[in-house]
């Protein structure tokens, strides 16, 4: 992942115009310089605020002005590193862009102009002739050195802040994706918290991140406070397969020699708890719980809603989270008569994604229609399992009348759990929780208290998917067959 040796190639071979998106300027500015060094590169910035100033010197005077600052790099003799930084909306205007634009055509000068800033798109003018570079989120190393400078500081202050290696890794995982700034002002914040530091900062920490990284557009941050796996009635295999997978996720699994978990495929009838599952994971294993909304990618340019995948990918996969997409078959429909291929190549772009990406996100796609679902979705690689998720047998519906009666506050044990379960043969997880809560609703109203009677009253009243829609549960199991693990 990390990219500086090819700045330090880029910069000694003298390349003339690179783009450097990059959001954290202390920290790429300290990356450039020490990639310069080698090259003996002396280095030039350029700020909107204080004009050009070489490295160690003076501003050079009225030099604020972006062309000035332009015609005055052109006289500078000999080699080396021009920094332009936040140059974007100067750029807007003709002259400034034409003398950049002679700047980078002169190679002779071996000088290395480099655009800085959070740039995305580039003025036209310099297609192919700019590089672009992008900095990347800290590393782990980087990351594991703050957290222990910041310690030591907060020590030296007298703040109880000790952590063992095995947490210094944890809270550095918990960082990922900040920048170092935020990352040692996010360590304090949790210190103040409590006033202390300790590995049970991690879930804060965690948190907080999320909210900095602003997680928007096609992704949103889903709040999980309530559910976890134990809320869940049934699909034993599938939690277990979820728990062993969860430790896997530890830095220590890594040294163990296992790869990290990618994701799962949950498919099933409609109300089975396929979301549910998604949302009690994440709380389950502390991480933030991100929708990626496919609906919110396509946008009316050539090339744009690729784009936009990608972007809420990378932005998705710089922390470790589970990212969820519900209903993907609705999102990257095989579809695409009428749209020109865009969703063709949206779902080759997404497919590619799940091949390649990096460690840290779990992938929780839901899907209804399987029949609306792209073969390549299933191909070996893509999803670590491919789940089916069928209605209840009769000790998961215990489990799962159980669940909701002590959700609302009544002991299952004054139930008849047996009877229950035996009266709600062909309901869904769903189907159970509402005859609870109807029966809820009429207990309140006959100021009487909840009884199996009353939720028995409601089952019989009730005609569950699965009855007047048998067809649909048949077709989904006979698809599921061959194609999916029992959940
Ligand atoms: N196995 C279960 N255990 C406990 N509660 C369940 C279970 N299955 C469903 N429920 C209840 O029903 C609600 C709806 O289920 P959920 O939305 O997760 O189903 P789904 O499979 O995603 O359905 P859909 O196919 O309609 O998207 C859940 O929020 C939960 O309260
Ligand atoms: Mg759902």
């Amino acid at each position: 992942m990390d990219n500086t040796g090819d700045l330090r190639l880029l910069l000694a071979s003298r390349y003339p115009l690179i783009v450097a998106e990059m959001q954290d300027e202390r920290r790429f500015l300290d990356i450039l310089r020490a990639a310069a060094a080698p090259a003996g590169l002396p280095v030039w910035v350029w700020t909107a605020s204080r004009g050009l100033v070489r490295d160690g010197g003076d501003p050079q005077y009225g030099t604020a002005d972006l062309r000035a600052a332009l015609d005055s790099i052109a006289q500078v003799e000999g080699p080396g590193v021009f920094v332009l930084a936040d140059a974007h909306p100067s750029l807007e205007e003709p002259q400034a862009l034409r003398r950049l634009k002679d700047l980078a055509q002169d190679p002779r000068a071996g000088r290395t102009v480099v655009l800085s800033g959070p740039y995305r798109e580039l003025p036209r003018e310099l297609d192919g002739l700019a590089l672009r570079w992008r900095l990347e989120p800290p590393g782990p190393e980087e990351m594991e050195a703050v957290v222990r400078r910041t310690v030591e500081d907060l020590a030296l202050r007298g703040m109880p802040a000790s952590l063992g290696e095995a947490e210094v890794r944890g809270l550095a995982d918990a960082l990922r994706g900040l920048s170092l700034a935020e990352a040692e002002r996010l360590i304090h914040q949790a210190t103040l918290r409590d006033g202390a530091l300790s590995g049970d900062d991690v879930p804060f920490v965690r948190r907080a991140k999320a909210d900095l990284l602003g997680v928007g557009g096609a992704l949103e941050l889903i709040a999980t406070e309530t559910e976890t796996l134990e809320d869940v009635g049934g699909m034993d295999h599938l939690k277990e397969w979820l728990r062993l997978r969860g430790r896997a996720l530890e830095p220590a699994a890594a040294d163990f020699g296992l790869d990290p978990p990618r994701g799962v495929l949950l498919t099933g009838v409609p109300g089975a708890g396929k979301s549910l599952i998604a949302r009690s994971l994440a709380r389950t294993w502390g991480l933030p719980l991100i929708l990626l909304d496919p609906g919110a990618i396509f946008g009316p340019y050539v090339g744009e809603s690729e784009q936009r995948l990608r972007d809420a990918l990378r932005t998705a996969e710089a922390m470790p989270v589970v990212l969820w997409i519900d209903e993907i078959e609705k999102g990257f429909a095989a579809g695409g008569q009428g749209d020109g291929g865009v969703s063709r190549r949206v779902l080759g772009t997404f497919l590619r994604w799940m091949q390649d990406r990096p460690p840290g996100v779990f992938v929780v796609a839901t899907c209804n229609d399987v029949d609306a679902l792209p073969p390549e979705m299933l191909r070996k690689g893509r999803f670590d399992e491919v789940f089916f998720v069928d209605l209840p047998g009769p000790d998961e519906r215990a489990a799962i009348f159980r669940v909701h009666l002590s959700r609302r506050k009544r002991d299952p044990a004054g139930f008849d759990l047996a009877a229950l379960a035996a009266a709600s043969e062909g309901f869904s997880g769903a189907e159970i929780e509402a005859a609870v809560v109807g029966a809820m609703y009429r207990a309140y109203a006959a100021s009487s208290e909840l009884t199996t009677e009353e939720v028995l009253a409601e089952l019989a009243a009730t005609v569950p998917l699965s009855r007047s829609r048998p067809d649909d549960v048949a077709r989904l199991r006979a698809w599921a067959a061959d194609r999916a693990v029992a959940a």
